[in-house]
């Protein structure tokens, strides 16, 4: 049977690939890599909530334990420092007996600022890479984060291993459940706050686990396309719910958007066929395609949309060529998704970091990069009905080409985005949503 103690190997044997190759191309000999440090809340004597660097959660299911290390020169076994405190006043979280601990030659480190007696003496060669530039200067690292290193391991990362892919179903799975109390918490009456306690409990996440803040939006709060305000009342009408939310596995993020009406409506009818709309650019997801085009030709599809419901009294081509889609769609298609839920290399289109750019027309796209096998995407279009960009439209010399009645009558809703989590195969694309069911 395929589980993560199987798949795990190949994962370290290809992450000591690409550390070998990343540190023969820039005449680096090791990488030490940072867990992170608890950051203090100013004039405080708490903490931030810890966030680990992805490059340590890349190596290791380990997410939450600071002031640990990981010294990597692709060929020997991997050094893992491990800081694991003597502290009555914090939860210390003790190594266990775990699958990947055979993979690193594992120190234990009682003091944080001890560190620098476990570190390699000599630090030429060496490259730090992390978020605390004043720690590593500290500790004596000359280089630190090297744009070249970092762009190399940045573009492989674009390409998921299988350990990696299992971790992904995983933490689809896990975010699904919480999809599910959602909509059921929806439709049984209650405030955003009330269905952001039944998605955390669904899913056994805080708030602080989730990948990203969750959007768990009723009615007219659809439209804010980053709401993350929970409001604690229970609205007059439940008109509509629209729910951006993720979960965390071995530090792998799920990132899904589900819309729904509360009755059958025009609303209603407008979400299944975006959802229709939205299956069909999954397909577009192809080795050797880009997303640039496939994110253009939704783009296009979308006006056809707008058309069809008449929000618009113009063809699809001329909404596209007066621009007037991005009124409706002022975002982009979708990203990578892995360590991080913007996960880097988007705009890499090779190994040097080779930047390009979106279309000056798409700013808010966040991946240039020709689709390939092994590559895990979001593919999230959406339809809003968002004040301000509609007040700038009324405004415009294309207001007439829009059936403001229709349009109006939409506002209470607030908007459609539909969300999910694909790997790309050579062979098929795998939708890890869709495959839990999740409508
Ligand atoms: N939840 C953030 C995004 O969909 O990109
Ligand atoms: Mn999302
Ligand atoms: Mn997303």
């Amino acid at each position: 049977m395929t589980t993560l103690t199987t798949l795990y190997p190949a994962h370290i044997a290809e992450l000591q690939q690409r550390a070998s190759m990343a540190l023969s191309r820039e005449n680096l000999d090791t990488i030490v890599i940072h867990s992170g440090q608890d950051i203090r809340v100013f004039l405080d004597d708490h903490n931030y909530p810890f966030k680990v660097n992805p490059h340590f959660k890349y190596w290791l299911p380990v997410v939450d334990v600071p002031n640990s290390w990981l010294i990597i020169n692709g060929a020997d076994k991997p050094t893992l420092i491990y800081y694991q405190p003597v502290d009555f006043w914090h939860k210390v979280v003790e190594l266990g007996n775990d699958y990947w601990q055979e993979f690193f030659d594992i120190k234990i480190l009682t003091k944080a600022t001890d560190v620098d007696k476990l570190l390699p003496y000599d630090k030429k060669g060496c490259a730090y890479i992390g978020g605390h530039i004043e720690v590593a200067q500290a500790l004596g690292f000359e280089t630190i984060n090297p744009e070249g290193l970092l762009n190399y391991l940045h573009y492989h990362r674009g390409y998921k291993t299988p350990y990696e892919q299992m971790c992904m179903r995983e933490s689809n799975r896990i975010a699904v459940n919480g999809h599910k109390a959602a909509k059921d918490a929806f439709l049984e009456g209650c405030s955003e706050f009330e269905i952001q306690q039944a998605y955390l409990q669904a899913t056994e996440h805080t708030a602080n686990d989730t990948p990203y803040g969750n959007i768990v939006a009723l009615n007219e709060n659809a439209s804010i396309l980053h709401y993350t305000h929970l409001d604690r009342s229970v609205p007059q009408a439940h008109r509509s719910f629209l729910l951006d939310a993720g979960a965390n596995f071995n530090g792998y993020a799920a990132d899904i958007t589900r819309t729904y009406s509360f009755k059958r409506d025009r609303f209603a009818e407008l979400i299944a066929r975006m959802d229709q709309l939205m299956l069909a650019s999954v397909d577009g997801l192809k080795p050797g395609a880009s997303y640039v085009d496939l994110h253009i030709a939704t783009y296009r599809e979308i006006g056809q949309v707008l058309n069809e419901f008449e929000f618009i009294k113009v063809d699809a081509d001329t909404a596209c060529d007066a621009g007037i889609i991005s009124t409706f769609f002022p975002h982009g298609l979708g990203h990578h998704l892995g360590l991080q839920t913007h996960d880097v290399g988007g705009f890499m289109a090779d190994e040097r970091g080779t930047h390009v750019n979106a279309p000056e027309q798409h700013p808010f796209l966040r991946t240039s990069r020709i689709i390939e096998a092994n590559q895990i995407f979001t593919i999230e279009p959406g339809l809003y009905f968002i004040d301000s960009l509609l007040a700038e439209l009324k405004a415009s010399k294309h207001s007439d080409m829009v059936n403001w009645q229709n349009v109006d009558q939409m506002r209470p809703y607030g908007g459609i985005r539909i969300e999910d989590n694909i790997i790309v195969h050579q062979s098929h694309n795998e939708n890890m949503t869709r495959d839990l069911e999740l409508k």
